[in-house]
Protein backbone atom coordinates (compact mmCIF):
# COMPACT_ATOMS: atom_id res chain seq x y z
CA UNK A 1 0.00 0.00 0.00
CA UNK A 2 1.32 3.26 -0.97
CA UNK A 3 1.37 6.14 1.78
CA UNK A 4 -0.61 9.00 0.00
CA UNK A 5 -1.03 11.27 2.73
CA UNK A 6 -3.33 13.06 4.79
CA UNK A 7 -4.01 16.46 5.39
CA UNK A 8 -2.92 17.08 8.99
CA UNK A 9 -6.30 18.48 9.87
CA UNK A 10 -9.97 19.87 8.00
CA UNK A 11 -8.15 23.10 8.77
CA UNK A 12 -5.90 22.33 6.85
CA UNK A 13 -7.48 21.47 3.75
CA UNK A 14 -9.73 24.30 4.54
CA UNK A 15 -6.49 26.30 3.71
CA UNK A 16 -5.21 24.23 0.74
CA UNK A 17 -8.37 24.15 -1.06
CA UNK A 18 -8.78 28.12 -0.42
CA UNK A 19 -5.40 28.02 -1.61
CA UNK A 20 -6.27 26.49 -4.64
CA UNK A 21 -9.75 28.22 -5.34
CA UNK A 22 -8.18 31.83 -4.43
CA UNK A 23 -5.83 32.21 -7.58
CA UNK A 24 -5.84 34.92 -10.88
CA UNK A 25 -9.17 33.81 -11.39
CA UNK A 26 -10.08 36.13 -8.26
CA UNK A 27 -7.70 38.96 -8.22
CA UNK A 28 -6.73 39.62 -12.31
CA UNK A 29 -9.86 38.06 -13.98
CA UNK A 30 -13.18 38.75 -11.88
CA UNK A 31 -12.37 42.38 -11.76
CA UNK A 32 -11.66 42.55 -15.26
CA UNK A 33 -15.26 40.48 -16.12
CA UNK A 34 -16.96 42.71 -14.01
CA UNK A 35 -15.59 45.68 -15.63
CA UNK A 36 -16.07 44.91 -18.91
CA UNK A 37 -19.67 43.01 -18.46
CA UNK A 38 -21.60 46.30 -16.48
CA UNK A 39 -20.71 45.97 -12.26
CA UNK A 40 -23.61 45.01 -10.05
CA UNK A 41 -25.78 42.75 -11.62
CA UNK A 42 -22.97 40.51 -13.29
CA UNK A 43 -21.59 40.46 -9.70
CA UNK A 44 -25.36 39.39 -8.69
CA UNK A 45 -25.48 36.87 -11.02
CA UNK A 46 -22.09 35.39 -10.67
CA UNK A 47 -23.22 35.33 -6.95
CA UNK A 48 -26.23 33.17 -8.07
CA UNK A 49 -23.79 30.76 -9.71
CA UNK A 50 -21.62 30.56 -6.98
CA UNK A 51 -24.27 29.44 -4.63
CA UNK A 52 -26.78 27.65 -7.16
CA UNK A 53 -24.08 25.89 -9.32
CA UNK A 54 -20.61 26.50 -7.87
CA UNK A 55 -21.17 24.65 -4.10
CA UNK A 56 -23.49 21.74 -5.63
CA UNK A 57 -20.52 20.64 -7.91
CA UNK A 58 -18.06 21.87 -5.08
CA UNK A 59 -19.57 18.96 -2.79
CA UNK A 60 -19.89 16.49 -5.74
CA UNK A 61 -16.33 16.90 -6.15
CA UNK A 62 -15.66 16.67 -2.59
CA UNK A 63 -17.93 13.62 -2.22
CA UNK A 64 -16.21 11.39 -4.63
CA UNK A 65 -12.31 12.36 -3.03
CA UNK A 66 -13.48 12.01 0.34
CA UNK A 67 -15.22 8.49 -0.13
CA UNK A 68 -13.20 6.76 -2.47
CA UNK A 69 -9.84 8.15 -1.06
CA UNK A 70 -8.55 8.24 -4.57
CA UNK A 71 -6.98 10.22 -7.43
CA UNK A 72 -9.52 11.14 -9.92
CA UNK A 73 -9.37 8.47 -12.57
CA UNK A 74 -9.23 5.80 -9.86
CA UNK A 75 -11.78 7.34 -7.80
CA UNK A 76 -14.75 6.60 -10.47
CA UNK A 77 -13.68 3.25 -10.74
CA UNK A 78 -13.53 2.39 -7.06
CA UNK A 79 -17.23 4.36 -6.23
CA UNK A 80 -18.76 2.58 -9.73
CA UNK A 81 -17.17 -0.37 -10.69
CA UNK A 82 -13.99 -1.48 -12.09
CA UNK A 83 -13.03 -0.32 -15.87
CA UNK A 84 -16.19 2.04 -15.28
CA UNK A 85 -17.31 4.45 -18.25
CA UNK A 86 -17.27 7.08 -15.59
CA UNK A 87 -13.53 7.13 -15.00
CA UNK A 88 -13.30 9.20 -18.56
CA UNK A 89 -14.31 12.09 -15.81
CA UNK A 90 -11.07 11.38 -14.33
CA UNK A 91 -9.30 11.43 -17.12
CA UNK A 92 -10.40 14.62 -18.21
CA UNK A 93 -9.55 16.08 -14.79
CA UNK A 94 -6.16 15.46 -15.08
CA UNK A 95 -5.60 16.24 -18.79
CA UNK A 96 -7.45 19.69 -17.76
CA UNK A 97 -5.28 20.34 -14.98
CA UNK A 98 -2.41 19.58 -17.38
CA UNK A 99 -3.34 21.72 -19.74
CA UNK A 100 -3.94 24.68 -17.60
CA UNK A 101 -0.99 24.40 -15.90
CA UNK A 102 0.70 25.24 -19.40
CA UNK A 103 -0.71 28.69 -19.91
CA UNK A 104 -1.69 29.01 -15.92
CA UNK A 105 2.12 29.12 -15.74
CA UNK A 106 2.39 32.01 -18.36
CA UNK A 107 0.39 34.21 -16.40
CA UNK A 108 2.24 33.32 -13.32
CA UNK A 109 5.17 34.00 -14.94
CA UNK A 110 3.96 37.35 -16.05
CA UNK A 111 3.10 38.02 -12.75
CA UNK A 112 6.42 37.34 -11.27
CA UNK A 113 7.79 39.79 -13.69
CA UNK A 114 5.26 42.82 -12.56
CA UNK A 115 6.65 41.73 -8.95
CA UNK A 116 10.09 42.03 -9.88
CA UNK A 117 9.45 45.34 -11.50
CA UNK A 118 8.00 46.78 -8.42
CA UNK A 119 10.54 45.45 -6.30
CA UNK A 120 13.00 46.90 -8.22
CA UNK A 121 11.44 50.42 -8.70
CA UNK A 122 10.86 50.11 -12.29
CA UNK A 123 7.74 52.15 -12.54
CA UNK A 124 8.48 54.68 -10.56
CA UNK A 125 8.91 58.47 -12.29
CA UNK A 126 7.82 57.05 -15.65
CA UNK A 127 5.18 58.29 -17.67
CA UNK A 128 1.80 56.65 -18.17
CA UNK A 129 2.76 55.05 -21.72
CA UNK A 130 5.91 53.91 -20.78
CA UNK A 131 4.07 52.30 -17.76
CA UNK A 132 1.32 50.67 -19.90
CA UNK A 133 3.80 49.65 -22.95
CA UNK A 134 5.67 47.08 -20.19
CA UNK A 135 3.29 44.74 -19.96
CA UNK A 136 3.69 44.78 -24.34
CA UNK A 137 7.33 45.25 -23.90
CA UNK A 138 7.35 42.17 -21.56
CA UNK A 139 5.02 39.40 -23.76
CA UNK A 140 6.30 40.41 -27.14
CA UNK A 141 10.48 39.50 -25.54
CA UNK A 142 10.09 35.22 -25.98
CA UNK A 143 13.45 35.27 -23.31
CA UNK A 144 11.76 36.98 -20.31
CA UNK A 145 8.58 35.21 -20.68
CA UNK A 146 10.23 31.75 -20.74
CA UNK A 147 12.24 32.81 -18.29
CA UNK A 148 9.28 33.85 -15.75
CA UNK A 149 8.02 30.81 -16.80
CA UNK A 150 10.44 28.34 -16.34
CA UNK A 151 10.69 30.54 -12.66
CA UNK A 152 7.33 30.11 -11.68
CA UNK A 153 7.27 26.26 -13.11
CA UNK A 154 10.48 25.64 -11.00
CA UNK A 155 9.34 26.86 -7.65
CA UNK A 156 5.81 24.80 -8.31
CA UNK A 157 7.74 21.57 -8.93
CA UNK A 158 9.91 21.83 -5.89
CA UNK A 159 6.89 22.72 -3.74
CA UNK A 160 4.68 19.33 -4.88
CA UNK A 161 8.06 17.34 -5.43
CA UNK A 162 8.17 17.33 -1.66
CA UNK A 163 4.96 16.09 -1.09
CA UNK A 164 1.96 16.65 1.31
CA UNK A 165 2.34 17.74 4.58
CA UNK A 166 6.61 19.07 3.35
CA UNK A 167 5.33 20.91 0.75
CA UNK A 168 1.63 21.99 -0.18
CA UNK A 169 1.08 22.63 3.79
CA UNK A 170 3.54 24.01 4.57
CA UNK A 171 3.80 26.53 2.08
CA UNK A 172 -0.16 27.09 2.82
CA UNK A 173 0.05 27.56 5.93
CA UNK A 174 2.84 30.63 5.08
CA UNK A 175 1.05 32.03 2.12
CA UNK A 176 -2.43 31.86 2.62
CA UNK A 177 -2.60 33.81 6.27
CA UNK A 178 0.39 36.30 4.06
CA UNK A 179 -2.37 36.66 1.52
CA UNK A 180 -5.49 37.65 3.68
CA UNK A 181 -2.88 40.23 5.62
CA UNK A 182 -1.74 42.08 2.15
CA UNK A 183 -5.38 41.97 1.08
CA UNK A 184 -6.66 43.49 4.82
CA UNK A 185 -3.95 45.94 4.23
CA UNK A 186 -4.68 46.89 1.05
CA UNK A 187 -8.55 47.48 1.27
CA UNK A 188 -8.20 49.74 4.79
CA UNK A 189 -6.09 51.51 2.08
CA UNK A 190 -8.31 51.68 -0.13
CA UNK A 191 -11.30 53.18 2.45
CA UNK A 192 -9.05 56.23 2.18
CA UNK A 193 -9.39 56.63 -1.47
CA UNK A 194 -11.85 58.97 -3.02
CA UNK A 195 -12.98 56.47 -5.93
CA UNK A 196 -13.74 53.89 -3.08
CA UNK A 197 -17.82 54.93 -2.37
CA UNK A 198 -17.87 54.69 -6.55
CA UNK A 199 -16.60 51.25 -6.17
CA UNK A 200 -19.02 49.87 -4.12
CA UNK A 201 -21.84 51.45 -6.20
CA UNK A 202 -20.35 49.76 -9.15
CA UNK A 203 -19.86 46.46 -7.63
CA UNK A 204 -23.26 46.26 -5.50
CA UNK A 205 -25.84 48.53 -6.96
CA UNK A 206 -27.12 46.36 -10.04
CA UNK A 207 -28.45 48.20 -13.31
CA UNK A 208 -29.89 45.10 -15.27
CA UNK A 209 -30.00 47.18 -18.34
CA UNK A 210 -26.09 46.40 -18.52
CA UNK A 211 -26.89 42.35 -18.10
CA UNK A 212 -26.28 40.61 -21.30
CA UNK A 213 -27.09 36.84 -22.14
CA UNK A 214 -23.11 37.06 -22.48
CA UNK A 215 -22.53 37.92 -19.41
CA UNK A 216 -24.87 35.03 -17.44
CA UNK A 217 -22.57 32.64 -19.87
CA UNK A 218 -19.60 34.54 -18.31
CA UNK A 219 -20.95 34.59 -14.60
CA UNK A 220 -21.40 31.08 -14.75
CA UNK A 221 -18.04 30.01 -16.48
CA UNK A 222 -16.16 31.95 -14.24
CA UNK A 223 -17.71 30.55 -10.99
CA UNK A 224 -16.40 26.89 -12.21
CA UNK A 225 -12.85 28.34 -13.19
CA UNK A 226 -13.09 30.32 -9.40
CA UNK A 227 -13.34 27.52 -7.25
CA UNK A 228 -11.51 24.86 -8.94
CA UNK A 229 -14.02 22.79 -10.35
CA UNK A 230 -14.40 20.44 -13.46
CA UNK A 231 -10.59 18.95 -13.33
CA UNK A 232 -10.44 16.89 -10.33
CA UNK A 233 -8.93 19.59 -8.01
CA UNK A 234 -11.31 19.56 -4.93
CA UNK A 235 -11.36 14.97 -5.91
CA UNK A 236 -7.57 15.08 -5.50
CA UNK A 237 -7.45 17.49 -2.34
CA UNK A 238 -10.69 15.70 -0.65
CA UNK A 239 -9.00 12.16 -1.26
CA UNK A 240 -6.27 13.21 1.33
CA UNK A 241 -9.37 14.29 4.06
CA UNK A 242 -10.31 11.78 6.90
CA UNK A 243 -13.96 10.45 6.05
CA UNK A 244 -15.21 12.06 8.96
CA UNK A 245 -14.81 15.85 7.43
CA UNK A 246 -17.99 17.68 6.87
CA UNK A 247 -18.34 17.92 3.27
CA UNK A 248 -21.02 20.56 3.56
CA UNK A 249 -19.15 23.09 5.70
CA UNK A 250 -16.27 22.63 4.57
CA UNK A 251 -17.48 23.48 0.77
CA UNK A 252 -19.47 26.50 1.80
CA UNK A 253 -16.65 27.52 3.86
CA UNK A 254 -14.21 27.56 1.24
CA UNK A 255 -16.88 28.94 -1.59
CA UNK A 256 -17.27 31.60 0.75
CA UNK A 257 -14.15 32.53 1.15
CA UNK A 258 -13.30 32.35 -2.44
CA UNK A 259 -16.06 35.22 -2.85
CA UNK A 260 -15.47 37.50 -0.22
CA UNK A 261 -11.59 37.23 -1.76
CA UNK A 262 -13.05 38.19 -5.18
CA UNK A 263 -15.24 41.31 -4.34
CA UNK A 264 -12.62 42.68 -1.92
CA UNK A 265 -10.06 42.47 -4.81
CA UNK A 266 -13.01 43.92 -7.02
CA UNK A 267 -12.92 47.12 -4.31
CA UNK A 268 -9.35 47.58 -4.16
CA UNK A 269 -9.04 47.02 -8.15
CA UNK A 270 -12.08 49.71 -8.51
CA UNK A 271 -11.22 52.33 -6.09
CA UNK A 272 -7.87 52.84 -7.59
CA UNK A 273 -9.70 53.17 -11.13
CA UNK A 274 -12.67 55.68 -10.23
CA UNK A 275 -10.21 57.66 -8.35
CA UNK A 276 -8.45 58.40 -11.12
CA UNK A 277 -11.48 58.49 -13.40
CA UNK A 278 -9.90 55.86 -15.53
CA UNK A 279 -12.11 53.12 -17.63
CA UNK A 280 -13.65 50.14 -15.87
CA UNK A 281 -13.62 48.40 -18.62
CA UNK A 282 -10.44 47.84 -19.69
CA UNK A 283 -10.29 44.39 -20.17
CA UNK A 284 -7.47 41.97 -19.64
CA UNK A 285 -4.69 44.81 -19.60
CA UNK A 286 -6.54 46.10 -16.60
CA UNK A 287 -4.21 44.69 -13.91
CA UNK A 288 -0.73 45.06 -15.83
CA UNK A 289 -1.65 47.79 -17.32
CA UNK A 290 -4.55 50.41 -16.05
CA UNK A 291 -3.25 49.79 -12.30
CA UNK A 292 0.42 49.42 -12.48
CA UNK A 293 0.30 53.24 -14.28
CA UNK A 294 -2.04 54.33 -11.11
CA UNK A 295 -0.01 53.02 -8.24
CA UNK A 296 2.89 55.19 -9.62
CA UNK A 297 0.81 58.51 -9.24
CA UNK A 298 0.14 57.85 -5.60
CA UNK A 299 2.78 58.96 -2.70
CA UNK A 300 3.23 55.26 -1.18
CA UNK A 301 2.19 53.80 -4.77
CA UNK A 302 5.67 51.71 -4.87
CA UNK A 303 4.79 50.11 -1.80
CA UNK A 304 1.51 49.67 -2.79
CA UNK A 305 2.37 47.70 -6.07
CA UNK A 306 5.02 45.17 -3.77
CA UNK A 307 2.26 44.00 -1.95
CA UNK A 308 -0.28 44.19 -4.64
CA UNK A 309 1.85 41.91 -6.88
CA UNK A 310 2.43 40.10 -3.96
CA UNK A 311 -0.62 39.08 -3.11
CA UNK A 312 -1.25 38.15 -6.94
CA UNK A 313 2.16 36.03 -6.87
CA UNK A 314 0.63 34.34 -3.37
CA UNK A 315 -2.13 33.47 -5.32
CA UNK A 316 -1.13 32.57 -8.64
CA UNK A 317 1.52 29.76 -6.61
CA UNK A 318 -1.46 28.25 -4.66
CA UNK A 319 -3.53 26.96 -7.28
CA UNK A 320 -1.06 26.35 -9.69
CA UNK A 321 0.36 23.70 -6.67
CA UNK A 322 -3.20 22.07 -6.69
CA UNK A 323 -3.51 21.78 -10.50
CA UNK A 324 0.10 20.10 -10.95
CA UNK A 325 -1.17 17.58 -7.49
CA UNK A 326 -3.98 16.35 -9.68
CA UNK A 327 -1.59 14.71 -11.95
CA UNK A 328 1.36 13.93 -9.49
CA UNK A 329 -1.40 12.32 -7.37
CA UNK A 330 -2.24 9.90 -10.13
CA UNK A 331 1.22 9.18 -11.20
CA UNK A 332 1.21 7.71 -7.59
CA UNK A 333 -2.03 6.57 -7.46
CA UNK A 334 -1.35 3.91 -10.45
CA UNK A 335 1.72 2.91 -8.50
CA UNK A 336 5.23 5.35 -9.68
CA UNK A 337 6.61 5.29 -6.40
CA UNK A 338 9.29 7.99 -6.74
CA UNK A 339 7.05 11.29 -6.19
CA UNK A 340 9.93 13.63 -6.59
CA UNK A 341 10.68 11.58 -9.92
CA UNK A 342 6.99 11.87 -11.21
CA UNK A 343 6.70 15.25 -10.41
CA UNK A 344 10.14 16.35 -12.23
CA UNK A 345 9.22 14.59 -15.08
CA UNK A 346 5.61 15.61 -15.54
CA UNK A 347 6.60 19.31 -14.22
CA UNK A 348 9.36 19.09 -17.36
CA UNK A 349 6.64 18.10 -19.50
CA UNK A 350 4.03 20.89 -18.26
CA UNK A 351 7.16 23.24 -18.85
CA UNK A 352 7.65 22.41 -22.34
CA UNK A 353 4.41 22.37 -23.66
CA UNK A 354 3.73 25.92 -21.73
CA UNK A 355 6.44 27.52 -24.49
CA UNK A 356 3.80 26.64 -27.12
CA UNK A 357 1.73 29.35 -24.71
CA UNK A 358 4.63 31.39 -24.09
CA UNK A 359 5.53 32.01 -26.99
CA UNK A 360 1.79 32.50 -28.65
CA UNK A 361 2.33 36.41 -28.35
CA UNK A 362 5.82 36.70 -29.72
CA UNK A 363 7.40 33.89 -32.07
CA UNK A 364 4.48 31.89 -32.81
CA UNK A 365 1.86 35.04 -32.79
CA UNK A 366 1.27 33.82 -36.16
CA UNK A 367 1.06 30.56 -35.66
CA UNK A 368 -2.76 29.44 -35.57
CA UNK A 369 -4.45 26.27 -35.67
CA UNK A 370 -8.26 27.53 -36.67
CA UNK A 371 -7.97 30.99 -35.26
CA UNK A 372 -5.96 30.22 -31.98
CA UNK A 373 -2.83 30.37 -30.86
CA UNK A 374 -1.43 27.83 -28.79
CA UNK A 375 -2.59 30.23 -25.49
CA UNK A 376 -5.83 30.93 -26.36
CA UNK A 377 -6.43 27.09 -27.82
CA UNK A 378 -5.03 25.60 -24.17
CA UNK A 379 -7.27 28.17 -22.61
CA UNK A 380 -10.24 28.05 -24.93
CA UNK A 381 -10.70 24.47 -24.78
CA UNK A 382 -10.16 23.81 -20.97
CA UNK A 383 -12.42 26.81 -20.03
CA UNK A 384 -15.64 26.34 -22.22
CA UNK A 385 -15.28 22.43 -22.73
CA UNK A 386 -13.52 20.86 -20.36
CA UNK A 387 -13.99 21.98 -17.05
CA UNK A 388 -18.18 22.81 -17.86
CA UNK A 389 -18.09 18.74 -18.99
CA UNK A 390 -15.87 17.93 -15.84
CA UNK A 391 -17.94 19.43 -13.74
CA UNK A 392 -21.57 18.36 -15.32
CA UNK A 393 -20.78 15.34 -14.86
CA UNK A 394 -19.24 14.79 -11.71
CA UNK A 395 -22.75 15.96 -10.43
CA UNK A 396 -24.48 13.55 -12.25
CA UNK A 397 -22.45 11.02 -11.45
CA UNK A 398 -23.13 11.83 -7.63
CA UNK A 399 -26.71 12.43 -7.86
CA UNK A 400 -27.93 9.19 -10.14
CA UNK A 401 -24.95 6.84 -9.45
CA UNK A 402 -24.75 7.38 -5.67
CA UNK A 403 -27.66 8.62 -4.78
CA UNK A 404 -29.20 9.21 -1.72
CA UNK A 405 -26.48 7.85 0.78
CA UNK A 406 -24.26 10.88 -0.87
CA UNK A 407 -26.74 13.30 -0.26
CA UNK A 408 -27.08 11.74 3.47
CA UNK A 409 -23.24 11.73 3.72
CA UNK A 410 -23.22 15.12 2.77
CA UNK A 411 -25.82 16.73 5.27
CA UNK A 412 -25.40 14.12 8.14
CA UNK A 413 -28.87 13.94 8.99
CA UNK A 414 -29.37 18.34 9.35
CA UNK A 415 -32.46 20.34 7.73
CA UNK A 416 -34.56 17.30 6.69
CA UNK A 417 -36.78 16.09 3.65
CA UNK A 418 -36.47 18.93 2.30
CA UNK A 419 -33.06 20.16 2.45
CA UNK A 420 -32.44 16.35 1.28
CA UNK A 421 -34.49 17.23 -1.99
CA UNK A 422 -33.39 20.65 -2.58
CA UNK A 423 -29.96 19.53 -2.57
CA UNK A 424 -30.57 16.25 -5.01
CA UNK A 425 -32.63 18.16 -7.03
CA UNK A 426 -29.62 20.86 -6.96
CA UNK A 427 -27.27 18.15 -7.87
CA UNK A 428 -29.22 16.21 -10.44
CA UNK A 429 -31.16 18.73 -12.82
CA UNK A 430 -30.38 22.58 -11.93
CA UNK A 431 -26.85 22.82 -12.17
CA UNK A 432 -25.99 20.25 -14.59
CA UNK A 433 -28.60 21.85 -16.89
CA UNK A 434 -26.88 25.15 -16.28
CA UNK A 435 -24.10 23.85 -17.51
CA UNK A 436 -24.79 22.04 -20.14
CA UNK A 437 -26.54 25.69 -21.43
CA UNK A 438 -23.03 27.28 -21.02
CA UNK A 439 -21.05 24.63 -22.52
CA UNK A 440 -23.12 24.48 -26.16
CA UNK A 441 -23.29 27.72 -25.48
CA UNK A 442 -19.90 28.53 -25.12
CA UNK A 443 -18.34 25.99 -27.28
CA UNK A 444 -20.54 27.46 -30.46
CA UNK A 445 -19.78 31.02 -29.35
CA UNK A 446 -15.70 30.26 -29.13
CA UNK A 447 -15.96 28.03 -32.38
CA UNK A 448 -17.66 31.57 -33.97
CA UNK A 449 -15.63 33.52 -32.18
N1 LIG B 1 -9.31 28.66 -9.01
C1 LIG B 1 -8.11 29.16 -9.58
C2 LIG B 1 -8.25 30.66 -9.82
O1 LIG B 1 -9.23 31.26 -9.48
C3 LIG B 1 -7.75 28.51 -10.87
C4 LIG B 1 -7.71 27.03 -10.78
C5 LIG B 1 -8.60 26.28 -11.48
C6 LIG B 1 -6.81 26.39 -9.96
C7 LIG B 1 -8.61 24.91 -11.37
C8 LIG B 1 -6.81 25.03 -9.84
C9 LIG B 1 -7.72 24.29 -10.54
O2 LIG B 1 -7.36 31.27 -10.36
Amino acid sequence: MIDRGRWSSSLMFVLAATGSAIGLGNIWKFPYITGVYGGGAFVLVYLFCIALVGVPIFMAELYVGQTAQKSPILAFDHLHRKNSPWRFVGWLGVMSSFLVLCFYSVVGGWVFDFLFKSVTHAFVGKTDEEITGMFGVLISSPWMVLFWHAVFMIVTIVIVSVGLSKGIERVSRVLMPALLLILVSLFIWCIFLDGFSEALAFLFAPDFSKLSSKAILVAVGHSFFTLSLGMGTMITYGSYLNKSNDILKTSVLVSLLDTVVALVAGIVVFSVVFTFGHEPAAGPGLMFQTLPSLFAKMPTGNMVSIAFFLLVAFAALTSAISLLEVVIAYMVDSGMKDRKAATYQIGGMIFALGILAALSFNVLADFKIGRFTFFDLFDGVTTNIFLPLGGLLTSLFVAWMMGPKAIEFILKGRGGPLAKDSLFWTMAIIAPVCVAWVLFQGISDWIQG
